[in-house]
């Protein structure tokens, strides 16, 4: 049965394949297509339009506020907060809060009870307009304070100031409306006041999910360790001078500076957002981060320039048997 089969095939394909097989001479296909040129290569994925935005708008604030320029870019340290010693955004943003928030009170209350249509009213047109001036204030430095971000936090603040952004327009109609009435009563500059409400209370929470759950500003050094007792981190020998070397105690990085005899030595992670002071430029004593452009003075650890706006927790040093010595200064 196999061999019949296999015969009735072999003979069917013998007889399809005739003109072949009589001459056994291989017949050239025809050439039905012509070789294509390889594709050239795809070009890289757009990245998405927040970045883009975000790049342009970054661009932008670095350039009003300085943020690229060169030390001691005083605009920048302004509106960072190095000279308060802390970050100054938070602290103007809770009076455009608070203000607006009043104001809606205010003006449910002139809506729904008579007996305040005459106060409610002017204290609602107060708040509003004081709360507006305090929002370009946190503008600005929430713009300042933005442009240093980057990847998710970036996209974050990207929302979290456009939303506030559109508050400050709501509430700049609502003012306006509200001052073309004798008496401060305008029901459309009401109901515009509480979309703004709205949209910066949106605005607030995306706020603090930036620093709460991603660490928006932050203190790096916040978390840092003090040993108990001095450590021995480098041999006098090998410490050149003005030169700044990274060492460790308690598992801590810090960076040490030798002129003439005195050392100093403060932390080497940068408050601000982690970058490593070891690899940034040191001019007459003091370090600039090479991330974002602090200053810090070694002799103290203080904050010369934004965006960082707390000094670096700083090391005492002794030289014992030889021996470079630091320890945390003050212990904590
Ligand atoms: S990490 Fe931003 S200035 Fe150092």
């Amino acid at each position: 049965m196999s061999s019949s089969s296999s015969s009735s095939s072999s003979s069917s394909s013998s007889s399809s394949s005739s003109s072949s097989s009589s001459s056994d001479v291989p017949v050239p296909t025809p050439a039905t297509e012509t070789a294509t040129p390889p594709a050239p290569p795809a070009p890289p994925p757009q990245p998405p339009f927040t970045d883009r935005l975000s790049d342009v708008l970054q661009k932008g604030a670095k350039a009003v506020t300085g943020g690229n320029g060169k030390a001691p870019r005083r605009l920048k340290t302004l509106l960072s907060g190095t000279w308060l010693g802390h970050p100054l955004h938070p602290v103007i943003t809770d009076v455009p809060v608070a203000a607006w928030l009043i104001a809606a009170v205010f003006d449910v209350l002139w809506l729904a009870v008579p007996s305040a249509a005459v106060w409610a009213p002017r204290g609602a047109q107060t708040l509003v307009g004081i709360g507006l001036v305090a929002a370009l204030g946190a503008f600005l430095t929430g713009i300042a304070d933005w442009s240093d971000t980057y990847g998710a936090e970036r996209t974050v603040g990207l929302y979290h100031g456009l939303l506030n952004s559109s508050a400050i327009i709501l509430y700049a109609v609502s003012t306006y409306l509200r001052f073309q009435q004798s008496t401060g009563q305008s029901t459309p500059a009401a109901i515009v006041g509480f979309v703004g409400l709205g949209a910066v209370i949106v605005a607030a929470y995306l706020g603090g999910d930036m620093v709460f759950a991603k660490g928006t500003a932050v203190n790096h050094t916040a978390w840092e360790a003090a040993g108990e007792d001095f450590e021995a981190v480098l041999p006098v020998a090998e410490a050149a001078e003005n030169t700044l070397y990274r060492v460790t105690t308690a598992g801590v990085p810090v960076i040490l500076l030798r002129v003439d005899a005195q050392y100093y030595a403060i932390a080497a992670t940068c408050g601000h957002a982690g970058g490593p002071l070891d690899e940034g430029t040191l001019t007459n004593g003091v370090v600039q981060c090479p991330w974002h452009g602090s200053r810090f003075r070694l002799r103290d650890g203080r904050a010369l320039t934004g965006p960082a706006t707390m000094g670096q927790p700083r090391y005492d040093v002794r030289v014992r048997d030889g021996m470079i010595e630091v320890k945390r200064h003050g212990g904590h």
